[in-house]
C-alpha cells in the first residue's frame, strides 16, 4: 500500500508587512531584500493569534478537502519550532480544537525541513497499517522570535500554516521515495538564542542549502528509479530565491516548473512547502499523476525530500 496526500489546507494570517514597512523601522531597503532573497512581503499573526490557532485553521481546511471526519484521524504530527509553549504540544492543542478524539498527537522539530520530516513519518504509519489517516501540519509564528536588532535575519521570516491528510492512495501514486538527513555539526549556524530570538550565519546556511537542496532532489529521483526529465513540478522550501533557483537548475527544469511563493510570504519555515503546494494546486498547475519533488532544508542542520506522484 502507498501513502499519499489526500487533502491539503493552508492558513496565512491577514496582516501583511511589506519591505517598505520594514524600511521604516530598520536600516534596510526593498531593493536589497528583493534582490538578495526574492521576498517582497510577509504575513504576521495578530498578537492574540498563537501558533496553534494558525495550525487549527489549516488543519480544518485539509480535513474538509480530504472529505474525512476528525474522528477518523489516528495521529497528528505538527512540524514546528515556534510552539505556543514547550508543552502541551501544538499537536495536542490541535487535537482538542478539531475534535480528533481518536488521534495520538506529537510535535516534531526539524525546523524548515519539518514538513518533509512529518510527511515521511506519516507515510510509515499509514503504510504499516497502524493508522489510516495522519494529519500533518507545518506551522510557524516566526514573528515572535525575530530579533529586530538584526537586519540580516529580521527581513527573512513570516508566519503561516499548511496541513496535509496523509492516507492510502492507489498504486503508483503517493510518496514514491524519500530522503531525510541531519548534520548536527552545523547547528551553530542557525539557532534560537537563550533570549528566544533567531541567530544565523547566512553565508554558511546559504552554502549548505545550495549544495543540499539539489543533491536531495536528485537522490529521491534515483531512489524512485526516475529521471530529471520526468519531473513535472519542483516545490522547494521558500527560504531564498537564489537557493531555490540552484535546485531548479540542478534538475534542469524551466522556471515555470518551480513553485515560487516566497515573494508573498517570506520564509515560513515548516509551513512553506505545504503553502506552496496548495497554491499551485489552486492555480491548476498540478494534475493527477504529475511527478512532484518536494525538498527542504533548515536549522539543525536538517534536510529532506520526497518524490510524490500526485493523486489519490
Ligand atoms: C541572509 C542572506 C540573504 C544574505 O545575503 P548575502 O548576499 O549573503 O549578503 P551578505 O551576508 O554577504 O551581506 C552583504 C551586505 O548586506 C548587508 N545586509 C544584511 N542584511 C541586510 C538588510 N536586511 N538590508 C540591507 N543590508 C543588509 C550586510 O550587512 C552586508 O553588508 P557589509 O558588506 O557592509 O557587511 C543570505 O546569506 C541567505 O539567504 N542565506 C541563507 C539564509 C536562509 O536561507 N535561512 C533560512 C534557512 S531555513
Amino acid at each position: 500500500m502507498n501513502a499519499g496526500i489526500i487533502g491539503l489546507g493552508r492558513y496565512v494570517p491577514e496582516k501583511v508587512v511589506t519591505n517598505f514597512d520594514l524600511e521604516k523601522i530598520m536600516d534596510t531597503s526593498d531593493e536589497w531584500i528583493r534582490t538578495r532573497t526574492g521576498i517582497e512581503e510577509r504575513h504576521f499573526a495578530a498578537d492574540n493569534q498563537e501558533t496553534s490557532d494558525l495550525a487549527v485553521a489549516a488543519a480544518k481546511d485539509a480535513i474538509a478537502k480530504a472529505g474525512i471526519t476528525p474522528e477518523e484521524i489516528g495521529l497528528i504530527l505538527v512540524a514546528t519550532v515556534t510552539q505556543d509553549q514547550t508543552f502541551p504540544s501544538v499537536a495536542c492543542m490541535v487535537q482538542e480544537q478539531i475534535g480528533a478524539v481518536n488521534a495520538a498527537a506529537m510535535d516534531q522539530a526539524a525546523a524548515c525541513a519539518g514538513f518533509i520530516y512529518s510527511l515521511v513519518t506519516a507515510k510509515q504509519f499509514v503504510e504499516s497499517n497502524a493508522y489510516k489517516y495522519v494529519l500533518v501540519v507545518g506551522v510557524e509564528k516566526l514573528s515572535k522570535v525575530i530579533n529586530w536588532e538584526d537586519r540580516n535575519t529580521a527581513v527573512l521570516f513570516g508566519d503561516g500554516a499548511s496541513a496535509a491528510i496523509v492516507g492510502p492512495v492507489s498504486e503508483g501514486r503517493g510518496i514514491l521515495s524519500f530522503e531525510l538527513g541531519a548534520d548536527g555539526t552545523g547547528g551553530k549556524h542557525l539557532y534560537l538564542t537563550q533570549q528566544d530570538t533567531i541567530a544565523m550565519n547566512g553565508r554558511e546556511v546559504f552554502k549548505f542549502a545550495v549544495r543540499q537542496m539539489g543533491e536531495s532532489a536528485v537522490n529521491v529521483l534515483d531512489k524512485a528509479g526516475l529521471t530529471k526529465e520526468e519531473v513535472d513540478f519542483l516545490i522547494p522550501h521558500q527560504a531564498n530565491i537564489r537557493i531555490m533557483e540552484s535546485a531548479r537548475e540542478r534538475l534542469a527544469l524551466p522556471a515555470e516548473k518551480m513553485s515560487k511563493t516566497i515573494h508573498k510570504y517570506g520564509n515560513t519555515s515548516a509551513a512553506s512547502i505545504g503553502i506552496s503546494l496548495v497554491e499551485e494546486l489552486e492555480a491548476g498547475k498540478i494534475k493527477d499523476d504529475d511527478l512532484l519533488v518536494l525538498v527542504g532544508f533548515g536549522g539543525g542542520l536538517t534536510w529532506g525530500a520526497v518524490a510524490l506522484r500526485w493523486g489519490k
